[in-house]
């Protein structure tokens, strides 16, 4: 397994781009199993988590390559051979569910492993099943498998309203949907731009659906959907990581491709922390004003408000703040494991449940720190561009899964920083 050592070494300078986004490629994939046309993604991300789509999306028989060094992805799904999704490539990656809906909607079945907890939370899959049940779905529970299939061989239009806007229930109704007999409307839907970008690519395909990025989307079904081209769109939660560099370690970086519609909420808690963020014609330029941040409080919650993905991002930068921060963790159940990381960091952290309160000290201290989950990983990278010394963050498997070439990434804004092997 790889550690990453970093070395505060002063204020950063300079460009970053930002890739494609996870989390709409995640969703994005899965889409061509609703038709038997060629789809291609363009502006993807190279992440682990990536290769573990392509992996699934294989062992059902659509065809998937990689080109041009993995940003581009040509996908075909003529073929499908096979409608389980297997509990050793689930359980590593929760976002294959998302195979589900589209595999009902082509299929009329499907059988997908149920992809257990992970380190954030229990991460259940309720809202998922009562969402597609609404469209004609019947699916019980067997041996960790979900066994859904289409009740009269197709699934039918239908309203229905989430108890709670879940990103991955909306996405797999929303699939689901474009092919169902009729029309459907998803009420408290969710409205993160990944969602949006999932609904632009299924109306290239051909899908009718109206509302996307409000809390109600309306689909109208049709027979079938034909082949696209699509450019993933830039991830939000990889230019808040970048934007936090600066804020963190002092100086300047302009984020190449960065759109303040993105990431506004969290951009307004940089404000008011003493960042300034400025839109250029390349992306968002984000730099330290003078003086020590400030501590700011911050609640996540869904789109539009600030994002549960940058949560531990924003911890880091509080911990050198001037003043207290309270940090309120909404979405998950057990999203702080980087408080006690940084803490080992000299950071002063006190957690209570679902809130943890910030009180900033003047600098941290370089120290041996582990990556517990994708997010908390790149935190400590962070918190370790501003520390004295050296920080060295083993585990570093769970910053592959999201960030691609973060040390090069890093390293050409002047951050000291490399990748190691070890045994
Ligand atoms: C997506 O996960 C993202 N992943 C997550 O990003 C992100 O944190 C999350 O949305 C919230 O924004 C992808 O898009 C691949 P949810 P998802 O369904 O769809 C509960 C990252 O770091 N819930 O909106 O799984 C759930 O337990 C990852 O890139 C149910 O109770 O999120 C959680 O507490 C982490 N029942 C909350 O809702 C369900 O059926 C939010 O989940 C589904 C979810």
């Amino acid at each position: 397994m790889d550690s990453i050592i970093v070395t505060g070494n002063g204020p950063l300078k300079g460009q970053i781009p930002i890739a494609g986004a996870k989390n709409a490629c995640l969703t994005l994939m899965p889409a061509t199993l609703l038709s038997e046309e060629p789809l291609t993604l363009t502006n993807a991300p190279r992440l682990s988590d990536i290769k573990t789509m392509t992996t699934l999306l294989q062992s059902l028989g659509a065809e998937v390559s990689q080109l041009q060094d993995g940003q581009v992805i040509a996908m075909s799904s003529h073929d499908l051979d096979n409608h389980t999704a297997h509990y050793d490539i689930v359980r590593k990656m929760r976002a294959s569910n998302l195979v589900l809906g589209p595999m009902l909607a082509r299929l009329g079945q499907a059988i997908v492993s149920l992809p257990g907890g992970c380190a954030i939370g229990a991460r259940p899959m309720d809202l998922h099943i009562t969402a597609l049940e609404a469209l004609g779905a019947e699916i019980e529970l067997k041996d960790g498998y979900l066994h859904a299939k289409a009740k009269g061989g197709g699934l039918k239009g239908a309203v229905h309203e989430l108890r709670f806007a879940s990103v991955g229930a909306t996405e797999n109704f929303v699939m689901a949907a474009t092919l169902a007999k009729g029309t459907s409307v998803l009420k408290n839907a969710a409205r993160e731009p990944e969602i949006v970008d999932l609904v632009r690519c299924l109306q290239k395909m051909g899908a009718q659906i109206d509302g996307e990025g409000t809390d109600t989307i309306t689909i109208q079904g049709v027979d079938r959907l034909h082949g696209a081209t699509h450019p993933v769109v830039t991830d939000r939660i990889e230019l808040g990581t970048y934007m936090i560099a600066p804020a963190i370690a002092g100086g300047e970086v302009e984020c190449l491709g960065g759109k303040l519609e993105l990431v506004q909420a969290f951009a307004e808690k940089l404000d008011a922390a003493g960042i300034s963020v400025e839109e250029t014609d390349k992306g968002l330029k984000v730099a330290r004003r003078n003086g020590r941040v400030r501590a700011v409080d911050v609640k996540t919650e869904v789109f539009p408000g600030f994002p549960t993905d940058l949560q531990a991002q924003m911890m880091a930068l509080m911990c050198t703040a001037e003043g207290t921060a309270t940090l309120d963790e909404t979405i998950f159940e057990n999203r702080f494991m980087h408080a006690p990381e940084l803490s080992r960091m000299g950071a002063e952290i006190e957690v209570h449940g679902g809130q943890a309160k910030v009180h900033g000290v003047e600098r941290l201290k370089g120290a041996p720190v582990m990556a517990t989950d994708l997010r908390a990983s790149v935190s400590l990278i962070l918190a370790g561009l501003a520390a004295e010394g050296e920080t060295r963050v083993s585990r570093v498997y769970h910053l592959d899964r999201g960030y691609e070439n973060v040390v090069s990434k890093l390293r050409s804004v002047g951050a000291k920083i490399e990748r190691v092997k070890e045994e």
